[in-house]
């Protein structure tokens, strides 16, 4: 039996609130009405935006019609973006295409915006068809829900689903005479759709990729890792790449080395004490390839495994660059230790914030209380960047190597640009 579904956009695949409450804002200042609250731009959710601005914000037809073009203003010049995929999201389009399903949209955005929207997200690979309203066609949702099908197919003899999170989902899909699955994380209520009929009723993401590919292999996520010298600024640009990562509907894991599970954060505490003065050389390499090996089995590959980003605050290249070039152990030494630890398991892609030793230690000096490793010494850091620069060289494809001498924001939006490319590419 050939299998389709078609998908709702708004509160079904993305979570659009942001920038549709921006958009209402920007009317509202724009026009000299006063900010709506919280409960009134809920509202807005949903319902034609003009019907919006006449009934939950006292305007007359004219005064409404002028607020939905001020909207459009904000909206299409960036507020469309300002969005998030569901967090699973992904997984669940990735894995209906890899168990065969044909998968369309049909929305009540119009179709040059939902088209954007997808496209942004890089959800246009898993979809098909994608079918809105268009000035010359103000189609419902059982136009919509019809158009959004494959030439010739169905109900009667092919399995055929709307997925939606309001009740006019589940009524065009009715009305489209095709079967309806309503979800409970978008705008509407368990309530609202089982009273509106719909066949089966959803509370999560996971549960509608338990309901349509029952035993189904989750699709193999991605192993990200990011790596600079102390004082680069890579506690700041993990919160950054976080947040993207998040909107875009990746799943994600932040781990970090060592460390990232308890027999590795123990073997953290005694590697970075500073009373440990005495450790040799060659017990600290081999102590952190101890605490990787156990960390790469029993935290990353299980998430890859998921279906997860698995995002790597540092990784065997500090070991090569720190143990390797700053403690001059030499590089192909440290790589050797490490090979049973990591086995094979290498991040697909690894972001460098490139700043030179003497920038990095100034911005560390002015920050905290220095430990062990810190405290070694300016040649030290010295080496340890030129370890980077070896592994660089040895291994380019696999860097995003980043001036991190810019704002923060720069920086965030370069690495973010690159990372997200990177992950969509690997799907
Ligand atoms: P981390 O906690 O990441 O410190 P920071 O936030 O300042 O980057 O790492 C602690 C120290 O451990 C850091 O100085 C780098 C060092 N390190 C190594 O020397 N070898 C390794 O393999 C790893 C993972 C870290």
């Amino acid at each position: 039996m050939r299998k389709c579904v078609i998908f709702d956009l708004d509160g079904t695949l993305t979570q659009s609130e942001e920038g549709i409450w921006n958009g209402v804002r920007y009317a509202a200042r724009k026009l000299g009405f006063p900010e709506p609250d919280t409960e009134t731009l809920h509202k807005f959710i949903g319902p034609p935006l003009g019907y919006s601005f006449r009934e939950f914000m006292g305007m007359d037809e004219a005064m409404a019609e002028t607020a939905t073009t001020t909207y459009r203003e904000y909206y299409n010049a960036g507020g469309l973006f300002e969005n998030r995929v569901y967090p699973g999201v992904r997984r669940l389009l990735r894995t209906l295409r890899q168990e065969g399903w044909y998968i369309g949209v049909a929305t009540g955005k119009p179709q040059k915006t939902s088209e954007r929207v997808i496209a942004h997200f890089g959800l246009d690979r898993f979809i098909e068809k994608i079918c809105g309203p268009t000035a010359d066609h103000r189609a419902d949702k059982i136009d919509l829900i019809r158009n959004a099908l494959p030439e010739g197919w169905n109900a009667e003899t092919d399995e055929i689903w709307m997925v939606g999170d309001r009740k006019f989902d589940v009524e065009g899909a009715i009305g489209a005479g095709v079967k309806s699955i309503g979800v409970g994380y978008g705008y509407g209520s368990e309530e609202e759709l089982r009273t509106s009929g719909c066949t089966h009723y959803c509370a999560t993401v996971q549960d509608v990729i338990d309901f349509l590919c029952p035993g189904a292999a989750a699709p193999v996520g991605a192993f990200l890792s990011i790596e600079g010298l102390d004082g680069s600024g890579k506690g700041t640009q993990i919160r950054l790449l976080t947040d993207v990562i998040d909107r875009y509907g990746f799943e994600l894991q932040l781990t970090r080395e060592p460390g990232g599970c308890p027999i590795s954060e123990k073997l953290r505490d005694i590697i970075l004490d500073k009373n440990n003065a005495e450790m040799d050389d060659v017990t600290e390499a081999l102590l952190y390839a101890a605490s990787r090996a156990q960390h790469v089995r029993e935290v990353i590959r299980p998430a890859v495994a998921a279906g997860r980003v698995l995002l790597c605050d540092r990784f065997v290249d500090s070991s090569v660059a720190y143990q390797g070039g700053g403690r001059q152990l030499g590089v192909q030494r440290v790589l050797d230790i490490n090979a049973p630890a990591v086995d094979g398991t290498m991040p697909m892609a690894t972001v460098y914030l490139d700043v030179d030793h003497e920038t990095s230690m100034a911005r560390r000096a002015a920050a905290t209380e220095l430990d062990r490793l810190e405290l070694a010494g300016d040649s030290f850091h010295a080496r340890t960047e030129a370890g980077y620069r070896e592994l660089i060289q040895r291994d380019p494809a696999r860097f995003i190597v980043v001036d991190a001498t810019r704002t923060p924001e720069e920086i965030g939006r370069e690495i973010a640009e690159k990372v997200i490319a990177r992950l969509m590419e690997a799907e």
